[in-house]
């Protein structure tokens, strides 16, 4: 245990699973007491139990405003300040073509995963602006960097995230506030397992799956990696970062792959060439 955000106040969106959890238990190992927002009721007050008096659970439907005010209330009102707001919660949402894209889909995915990041900021900002103080994390995704990564509606909206993150970041700057985002790759939680093995338990097998198919020979991305992202950016470590989205891909948005760089297949050609002078 150690005490990189002892004293501070953090809100977390979705922390009933995956990379909310591990940013819960990884935020209350370093000092933090943590208001865990999530729908899922029942697992967000397991868990809320299990961590113990630095953690408090609220219901909270991130496309309700009121919801994700609440959150912010609660913080103020329970541990008596607000320092971090994370904004994690979210679904893979609508999939499929663009020409057989359905309208209410589309709107429902952004609800989550745009609407309730755009709350979020709204309400943290609200009580972070006066204390001229705070940290406001957003969370992205590299399908919110680069194209062809996710389903449409996902990648539009954690690109929206990027874009809303750099310009609020401009606005309360001269608060004292900072506004950052993080861009995962592939991380084993219950919406990857639930997406690529249709089993949200299976979080062994995707651990595996992953491990297979990631640029970093045999490592997986983990929540545990996302968490730490996050208690950088929660942290004052990085106080004199703002309007920043930091990847945890394992080079992914970098053109790493796989088994290594294409380019290396070429390596054998190039060498004759150099020694003919081509
Ligand atoms: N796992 C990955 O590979 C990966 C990669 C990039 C980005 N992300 C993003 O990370 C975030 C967390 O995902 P995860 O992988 O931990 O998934 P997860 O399914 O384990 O956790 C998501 C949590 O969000 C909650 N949630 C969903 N809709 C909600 C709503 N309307 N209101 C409140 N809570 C809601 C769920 O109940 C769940 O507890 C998401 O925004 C996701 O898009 C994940």
């Amino acid at each position: 245990m150690s005490s990189r955000l002892e004293g501070k106040v953090a809100v977390i969106t979705g922390a009933a699973s995956g990379i909310g959890e591990a940013s819960a238990r990884r935020f209350i190992e370093e000092g933090c007491r943590v208001v865990l927002g999530d729908i899922q009721a029942d697992v967000g007050e397991a868990l809320s139990a299990e961590l113990g008096d630095k953690a408090v659970f609220s219901q909270c439907n991130v496309t309700v405003e009121d919801d994700v005010a609440a959150l912010v209330d609660l913080a103020v009102s329970e541990f008596g300040q607000l320092d971090i707001m994370f904004n994690n919660a979210g679904i893979v949402g609508a999939l499929g073509p663009i020409d057989t894209a359905i309208e209410a889909e589309w709107t429902a995915t952004l609800a989550v995963l745009l609407n309730g990041v755009f709350f979020g900021m709204k309400h943290a900002s609200r009580v972070m602006k006066p204390q001229e103080s705070g940290s406001i994390i957003s969370m992205s995704s590299v399908a919110g960097l680069t194209g062809g990564l996710a389903p449409h509606a996902y990648a539009a909206a954690k690109h929206a995230v990027v874009g809303l993150t750099k310009n609020v970041a401009t606005e309360v700057c001269g608060y004292g506030v900072r506004v950052n985002a993080i861009a995962p790759y592939s991380v084993a939680t219950s919406m990857v397992a639930d997406a690529y093995l249709h089993d949200h338990k299976a979080i062994d097998e995707t651990m595996k799956m992953l491990a297979d198919e990631s640029p970093l020979v045999n490592r997986p991305g983990l929540a545990t990696d996302v968490a730490n992202a996050a208690l950088w950016l929660a942290s004052d470590e990085s106080g004199y970062t703002t309007g920043h989205t930091l990847t945890v891909d394992a080079g992914i948005t970098t053109g790493a792959m796989p088994g290594g760089p294409r380019f290396s297949e070429y390596m054998p050609m190039q060498r004759e060439a150099g020694k003919s002078g081509l």
